[in-house]
């Protein structure tokens, strides 16, 4: 069996198709129009609150026409470092000071929840035809309870290493990604970024090594790439930065500018939003602290920190402390239903 029909097997969409998780910049409604064009519509579930996700659950499972995605992030939560914590502080400095804010009131905490058996819960009553994760895997009986409800699993490969992992592990496809993503490095068995491969050579390697389907993401932005990955082995794709500008994405209006500007040819790796490396278009504070600045705190712990410094800036209609999140190609970025975008990058697999 081919892989192109192992992944149908798994996921009976019409298009070898996935639209990539986005937190912050979609919900249900976009994951339902990729779905009603023949992809795989994602919920990305890592800030939702379990409210929130549970509605947006009922959402996906009344009206979704065909399979659908919801993505957690699986990261160990850092123990609260109040050294760590002042030392960012003192690094954002300047920045509080020109919009007048006292960092002594600002308070520190988590923006993202990893999955847990709380989570599950609230997701086991609808069952997901797909839960797709993000560095790593949960622990073995959280695992085995998602697999319980017949949820097929994913998670990301950042190396070799981690798609031989993935699968030792028991997940039914590896997601394969790129260093062009957009968004955070899935990486979860090294932090070294030296490790990290791009698209076209990360996925003929991973697809040698392992058995279960692969699937190809980063900056894969139109029909040619969407053919490319498949030449090279993947058996579907999974496409994140083309879908921020369409009208069911809620990614703000300044992301959309940013993303249709000439700002998005430079991205860089940054941890200065969140603590771990993720892919964006670089702005002021990327450029004055450095992108990947040692003072910003274990993942998800910078994001406090910068929350008001984001607010106050963009309330001026400013980007110099929002995470532009994009990919190293924004080229497939169009003002077009996100039904378009998707008949596009099918074209690919004719
Ligand atoms: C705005 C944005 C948010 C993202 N959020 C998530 C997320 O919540 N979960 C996840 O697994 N991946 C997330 N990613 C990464 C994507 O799953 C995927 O790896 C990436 O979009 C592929 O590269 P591309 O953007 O060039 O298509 C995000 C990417 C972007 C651009």
């Amino acid at each position: 069996m081919n892989h192109h029909t192992a992944l149908a097997q798994l996921i009976p969409s019409h298009y070898p198709l996935l639209q990539a998780p986005m937190a912050g910049a979609q919900g249900s409604a976009l994951a339902l129009a990729v779905c009603a064009a023949g992809g795989v519509g994602s919920l990305p579930a890592a800030m939702l609150s379990p409210d929130t996700l549970k509605a947006e659950l009922q959402v996906l499972r009344d009206a979704a026409t065909g399979p659908w995605n919801v993505n957690f992030f699986c990261h160990t939560p850092p123990e609260p470092d109040t050294v760590a914590e002042t030392r960012w502080r003192a690094a954002l400095r300047p920045f509080y000071d020109e919009a007048g804010i006292d960092p002594a009131s600002v308070p520190a905490g988590a923006g993202r929840v990893p999955f847990s058996h709380a989570v599950a819960d609230v997701v086991e009553p609808f069952a997901p035809p797909v839960v797709s994760f993000h560095f790593g895997l949960p622990a073995p009986d959280l695992l085995a309870r998602v697999k319980s409800w017949g949820s097929r699993v994913l998670s990301s490969a950042t190396t070799v290493e981690e798609a031989l992992w993935l699968e030792a592990h028991g997940v039914d496809a590896v997601i394969a990604q790129g260093l062009e993503a957009g968004g955070h490095r899935g990486m979860f068995l090294t932090s070294e970024l030296g490790t990290q491969l791009g698209t076209f050579a990360l996925l003929p390697q991973v697809v040698k090594a392992i058995q279960v389907p692969v699937i190809a993401t980063g900056s894969i932005a139109d029909a040619a790439g969407v053919r490319a990955a498949m030449a090279l082995g993947a058996a579907g794709v999974q496409v994140g930065t083309a879908y921020l500008c369409c009208p069911e994405a809620s990614t703000s209006a300044l992301h959309r500018a940013a993303l249709m500007s000439e700002a998005a040819h430079h991205t860089e790796l940054t941890t200065l939003f969140s603590g771990r490396p993720a892919r964006g278009i670089v702005n002021r504070l990327m450029r004055e602290l450095g992108s990947l600045n040692s003072a910003a705190p274990a993942f998800p712990l910078a994001t406090a920190a910068v929350a008001p410094l984001r607010a106050h800036f963009e309330a001026l209609g400013r980007t110099d402390c929002t995470p532009l999140w994009s990919g190293q190609n924004a080229s497939g970025c169009q003002t077009l239903p996100a039904a378009e975008i998707t008949a596009a990058l099918a074209r690919g697999f004719a």
